[in-house]
């Protein structure tokens, strides 16, 4: 675990976790608005604060004027390996939206989001409360309501008892109790995927020995954002990928991973190598030119059948 120490005040008795916020200027700034509004007592941010939407440098200045302590999610990861010049992915199309993000934040902000821990060990003593991106060590897990209970097991196999556990990834409100502890997923700022366009972050609110969560939805300029995002120079350097990344802002609903699932289909051989994750403009453009959203059904993480 990267952090030992709690990193919120003893008598902390509310905190907002803003998550997935994706590059999303405008959701992000009307969510911190709504905590101001609300009062709550701290902030902290779990991850993923770049990528998809067009305003990842604006957001990373703002997280970081604020001074508000946050987690590495896989995409800050991304960058990290981007450093790399011998990085496959510089050499793949699927990644556009990522190598111009690398492109447009400056030395220093790559830097603090590249450093940013795994896991924030929030508050300890009667009512611990933990926070990491997917899962603890593991920035792309799938926790869901298909975990095993092998599965619950592993993740609060490190922490202690009556810990609540927050993570986030899937960009879609959930909680589960397990053996007295708590784990409860963020809904998404800046790229919500469960058919709520607004914005969502969590509240947590201390209650004695525990921690009650509630999401939050904030409606903002949506419409805003998205005509800033087609003008913008990501929306064209990033490809297909990017006009995906815009559809799933638009409708709040998956298109990365139905669009994958069909790539995948167009060619005998690409559907012959599961582990080949990267490709070229022309089989992405050839694979959306066929791609029909509406024939795939819309996906939900804790739908039986989803697990893996
Ligand atoms: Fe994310």
């Amino acid at each position: 675990m990267s952090s030992f120490y709690p990193t919120l005040p003893s008598g902390t008795r509310s905190v907002a976790v803003l998550a997935d916020i994706h590059g999303n200027i405008r959701a992000l700034n009307a969510v911190l608005d709504d905590i101001v509004r609300r009062k709550i007592d701290a902030v902290v941010c779990n991850g993923d604060l770049i990528t998809s939407s067009a305003h990842s440098v604006e957001v990373v200045q703002r997280i970081r004027q604020l001074g508000i302590p946050c987690t590495r999610g896989n995409h800050e990861r991304y960058l990290q390996e981007l450093a790399d010049p011998a990085d496959e992915k510089w050499g793949q199309a699927n990644w556009a939206p990522t190598h111009h993000d690398f492109r447009m934040l400056n030395t220093d902000d790559r830097q603090w989001l590249t450093e940013l821990p795994d896991t924030l060990w929030l508050c300890d003593g009667h009512a611990p409360l933990v926070m990491a991106h997917a899962a603890p060590g593991n920035d792309v897990a799938r926790v869901t309501a298909q975990n095993t209970e092998e599965d619950w097991l592993s993740l609060f196999a490190d922490l202690p008892d009556g810990v609540t556990l927050v993570g986030s990834h899937l960009h879609w409100y959930w909680r589960s109790q397990w053996r007295g502890n708590l784990f409860v997923r963020t809904p998404s700022v800046g790229l919500p995927l469960d058919g709520d366009k607004r914005a969502g972050y969590l509240i947590l609110r201390r209650r004695e020995n525990s921690w009650w969560a509630e999401q939050q939805r904030v409606g903002y300029d949506l419409a805003g954002e998205l005509a800033a995002f087609r003008l913008s120079d990501y929306y064209r350097a990033g490809g297909v990928i990017a006009h995906l990344f815009w559809e799933e802002l638009r409708t709040a609903r998956w298109w990365i991973i139905p669009f994958f699932s069909h790539l995948r289909q167009t060619s005998a051989e690409i559907a012959l190598s599961p582990g080949v994750t990267g490709f070229d403009a022309e089989t992405l453009q050839t694979a959306w030119q066929t791609f029909d959203h509406a024939q795939f059904p819309d996906y939900c993480p804790d739908a039986p059948g989803n697990h893996r």
